[in-house]
């Protein structure tokens, strides 16, 4: 794949709005000209995560984390740096020039195709919707009123109905210019054998699977005339653009709510999750029928590290509660569980006990780990142990679950739990739980993933590109005057070179600093996003850092001063230690021309001081 040229990217953070992304996965208030958060990169209770729009940057100050909208994707989906440029740009529309025109136009095609469908699926939606409200939807209307459905909350889940008869939605599509082919290439119609085809949807509520942007990607539809023999669901099929087992039905609705909670409820059904939103439980979701995946687990991981599981009382629920382990372990999700009695499942709980109590259950949940461990464990009772072959026959199928805990620390405490408990010989035990090798420390993980090793920067360096940033006309001149030969730091001199590239000949209006600050390198961009901070601190809030815009020019004489005097500095020290090494007679040139360097340096650094 050919490099993305700087332009393009550019391009793409000059029509971004960074505010609007990040509301996508924080809730952002507004606090002066910025915006303010809780930090998605740490866990914190009050927000020190700050979204400058005008900027383009954020920028957290408790644990450091920042930079343009392109680097939060990054930092938070874990994509590379050239599926973030592609995602944003695609979605703010810039052309992405591929150097193979091959690739160019496949791309174009599958961009095409995608808006194709996606106006296929509004299309339907908006069709069904205006159906349930509209007079066809009398009947439909009532049953989710008979199930506590209020139309706020339908409105919410962008509910509807599609009526009975065989072409309807085909109809109503034919007439915005949408063929039948199209739908049924969309899973929302079905070809006949002999020829045309029908609508799949038929006499049934419909529920739209929507995507974390507002896109509605597939729909289910249930059945609700009392005796209607037909399945109790229907899904819409999966396509080129949509996989089941990639997306959460209600997380569009439920991620403000999660990131409040600071967790997710996962139940089974699509009627769960609406009406626990209808109760004020507004941070469920469902994986639609399918075992929990770990790209679903991954996809709820953005927006909470804990996911509290409640699915139905009875015993299917029990066992898909337990599948759900391995993609939580996966994606480094902490699950809980809460267990209904055999006849409830979170709606038919919630509307007798209220939402109160089911918030209670899940304060309480236990650990989906220990939870799991204890329904495979005999209960001994009265301290006598159950016989050796029971307390085998579980140790198996605790060492299965065992096996799936990735971190390094709570497979210890469980296995030692386990061996308390199980009373066998510890021996035969570790013989039996041997801890696989590549077992990893999670928490050890995390640290490195977060040190690409920030460069570090002297306080004069800091400040002279605190200035510089603030004032890219000297910046140019810097860079020019090759002052960069001044600097202790290899990186903020090369950053400071493109830098100067990309500000020369700009005006006020061309030249962004998020643009700016995606110049540097993975080490560096934390730095320089420090100190675009505190220029933009400096002025806003004046008082607050060293930086003083009023006394700019002051400044930079100082700093310039200071950093000469620095570079002096070290630049004598080993000119001196080489001189003790000399000896007059002997080196006579050499010492001569060493001690006339010193005397310079020391004159010049001399000249730096006051
Ligand atoms: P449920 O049967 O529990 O549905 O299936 P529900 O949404 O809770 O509905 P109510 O409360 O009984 O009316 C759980 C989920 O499994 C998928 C649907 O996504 C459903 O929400 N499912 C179920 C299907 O895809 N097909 C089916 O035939 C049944
Ligand atoms: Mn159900």
């Amino acid at each position: 794949m050919a490099l993305i040229p700087q332009e393009t990217i550019d391009d793409v953070l000059a029509r971004t709005d960074i505010v609007s992304v990040i509301s996508q996965y924080v809730t952002l208030k507004r606090a002066g000209t910025n915006h303010k958060g809780l930090c998605p990169f740490h866990e914190e209770n009050t927000p020190s995560f700050n979204v400058h729009n005008a900027r383009g940057i954020y920028k957290c100050f408790g644990c450091g984390a920042g930079g343009n909208v392109l680097q939060f994707l990054m930092n938070l989906e874990g994509w590379s740096f050239p599926e973030t440029v592609r995602h944003m740009a695609g979605r703010v529309g810039v052309e992405i020039p591929e150097e193979d025109p091959e690739e160019a136009a496949e791309q174009r095609k599958r961009r095409q195709a995608r808006e194709l469908y996606r106006n296929v699926m509004n299309t339907a939606r908006d069709y069904y919707e205006e159906q349930l409200w509209g007079e066809a939807g009398g009947h439909a209307r009532t049953y989710l009123e008979q199930r506590g459905i209020g139309q706020e909350t339908a409105r919410v889940f962008r509910m509807g109905y599609a009526p009975g008869g065989w072409q309807n939605l085909l109809d109503a599509l034919a007439v915005k210019g949408i063929n039948a082919a199209l739908v049924e290439r969309a899973g929302m119609a079905v070809s006949r054998q002999s020829s045309g085809s029908y609508d799949r949807f038929r006499e049934r509520v419909m529920f739209p699977v929507i995507d974390i942007w507002g896109h509605t990607l597939a729909f289910g539809g249930r059945v609700f005339i009392e005796g209607d023999e037909a399945p109790k669901y229907i899904n819409s099929s999966e396509t080129r653009f949509y996989t089941k087992g990639r997306q959460l039905f209600g997380l569009h609705a439920a991620k403000k709510g999660i990131q409040r909670e600071e967790a997710a409820l996962l139940v089974e059904g699509n009627f769960d999750v609406i009406a626990l939103h209808a109760f004020g439980v507004d941070n469920a979701v469902a994986p639609m029928g399918t075992a929990f995946t770990e790209a679903q687990a991954r996809l709820l991981k953005r927006y909470t590290r804990h996911v509290v599981i409640a699915f139905d009382g009875d015993s299917a629920g029990e066992e898909a509660t337990a599948r759900c382990l391995e993609s939580c372990e996966i994606a480094g999700l902490k699950a809980s569980v809460v267990r209904f009695e055999k006849g409830d499942d979170p709606d038919t709980f919630v509307r007798r006990e209220g939402a109160q109590a089911l918030k209670a259950m899940a304060a309480e949940a236990e650990a989906l780990v220990a939870w799991s461990i204890n329904r495979v464990l005999p209960i001994s009772k009265g301290g006598m142990s159950a016989p050796i072959e029971e307390r085998m026959g579980a140790l198996e199928q605790a060492a299965a679950i065992l096996d799936k805990v990735q971190d390094k620390i709570a497979w210890n405490h469980y296995a030692e739990e386990l061996e308390r408990r199980l009373e066998i010989d510890p021996k035969l035990f570790r013989r039996y739980l041997k801890r696989p090798e590549k077992r990893k420390d999670l928490r050890q993980e995390v640290k490195q993933a977060q040190s690409v090793k920030p460069v570090e920067l002297s306080k004069v360096e800091f400040k002279l590109l605190t200035l510089l940033l603030d004032q890219p006309s000297w910046l140019v001149a810097f860079v020019r005057e090759e002052l960069s030969n001044l600097l202790e730091s290899a990186e903020l001199a090369e950053f400071l070179g493109h830098a100067a590239v990309y500000v020369e000949g700009k005006t006020e209006q061309e030249f962004s600093l998020a643009a700016l600050t995606s110049r540097a390198s993975p080490q560096l961009s934390q730095v320089v996003t420090s100190a675009a901070d505190a220029a933009a601190a400096g002025r806003e809030y004046e008082d607050l850092t060293e930086y003083d815009p009023e006394n700019a020019a002051r400044m930079y004489t100082d700093t310039m001063r200071e950093l000469k005097y620095q570079w002096a500095d070290r630049s004598i020290k080993p000119l001196e230690a080489e001189l003790g090494q000399l000896d007059l007679q002997r080196d006579r040139d050499r010492y001569i021309e060493v001690y006339n360097q010193l005397k310079q340096l020391t004159a010049f650094r001399a000249g730096q001081s006051s």
